[in-house]
């Protein structure tokens, strides 16, 4: 416990100093770092571009502008709670949940106003390390290095911006997965589909000694005549053939208010009908903290990884209106 306090203030003293170190040209490392953190996708091409080259501002400039736009005013509405945005942002960045510590600490910073919401991002990313709480080291430069290469490979498309980015862990075998399927410009809502972690998924590219270069190369790993990809199975032809189901599963790409009750029909396999249990599991009819579906129970914690943020709050907002059932 002692050691994790001094942690906490080392982090602090650490990010005081980095902060004003980062008022120098930001280079296209840290900027593609803000776009995960902020909006958890790729950078555009043009984006990343004009952010870089022509918009003449300083990383945290370029942080405090992001907070103008649209899109971060969508994902983070008026009357978000610094415990939920620091929450996102843990997410975007690390694919976890904030330690306690941590979570409090930062809650604390928020609310006395004595860091503001975009300096709080650029203090998150620069004590991310591999330590107790996670791979967060590792599994940032894994979106970092997807973001550039997305981007600096002329992609642009929003949508494919956040595909690229929702499969990237600590696990490096993710990034060359992508990678390949970016090289074939066959990125789509299915692309994680065939995700199988234990391919190596560079085995079959000629052209390896690029894969580490993710700038700038576009000609790099366009070849792919040679390539036979077993994993490339999201062809069209594919489409009505049953024995490739992973093919003919369309994720939807957007749901209303009421799709949580369909949602969570799959979570009363454990903890019964309408989420009033009848075994040792806990009942969730009327759970209002979806927080407690991470890290509290292996099982629990596999499940709640297959959810995005979005259904898990649906998810959420539809257990509540259940009548609160209280296990003994
Ligand atoms: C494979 C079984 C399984 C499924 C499916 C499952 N859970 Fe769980 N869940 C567990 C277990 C096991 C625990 C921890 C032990 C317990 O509840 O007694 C748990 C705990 C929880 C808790 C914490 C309960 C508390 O009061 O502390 C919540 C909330 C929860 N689950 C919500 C969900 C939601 C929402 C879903 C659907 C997205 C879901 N669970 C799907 C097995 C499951």
């Amino acid at each position: 416990m002692i050691s994790k306090k001094i942690n906490v203030l080392l982090a602090s003293l650490l990010i005081t100093c980095s902060l004003n170190a980062s008022e120098d040209n930001p280079t296209q490392d840290e900027i593609t770092t803000l776009y995960v953190a902020t909006f958890y996708r790729a950078p555009d091409n043009g984006g990343l571009n004009y952010w870089l080259n022509q918009s003449g501002l300083t990383l945290s400039q370029i942080a405090q502008s992001f907070f103008e736009q649209e899109e971060t005013k969508k994902k983070y509405p008026n009357g978000t709670t610094n415990r939920e945005f620091i929450r996102s942002i843990y997410q975007n960045l690390f694919n976890r949940e904030p330690d306690t510590l941590g979570w409090n600490y930062w809650e604390n910073e928020l609310s006395l106003n004595k860091i503001s919401r975009d300096r709080f991002i650029e203090a998150v990313i620069n004590g991310a390390k591999d330590d107790d709480n996670g791979f967060d080291e590792t599994t940032l430069e894994n979106k970092k290095e997807v973001g550039l290469y997305f981007a600096n490979n002329g992609f642009s498309d929003m949508d494919e911006a956040k595909i690229v980015m929702e499969g990237i862990s600590d696990d490096v075998k993710t990034v060359s997965f992508i990678k390949s399927k970016i090289d074939l410009d066959s990125v789509d809502l299915n692309s994680w589909n065939d995700y199988d972690d234990s391919n190596d998924y560079d085995s079959n590219h000629e052209n390896d000694e690029n894969d580490d270069e993710s700038s700038n190369n576009n000609d790099d790993d366009k070849n792919h005549e040679n390539d036979e990809n077993d994993y490339e199975t999201s062809s069209n032809d594919d489409t009505n053939n049953n024995s490739n189901i992973s093919s003919t599963l369309t994720l939807p790409t957007s749901y209303s208010q009421n799709d949580g009750r369909l949602l969570a029909s799959q979570c009363f396999q454990c903890h019964g009908t309408n989420g009033v249990s009848t075994n040792s599991w806990d009942s969730i009819a009327g759970e209002d903290e979806m927080d407690e579906v991470f890290g509290e129970d292996a099982i629990m914690d596999a499940q709640a990884h297959g959810y995005t943020t979005q259904e898990l709050n649906l998810i959420g907002s539809y257990l509540k209106t259940l009548s609160k059932h209280h296990d003994d």
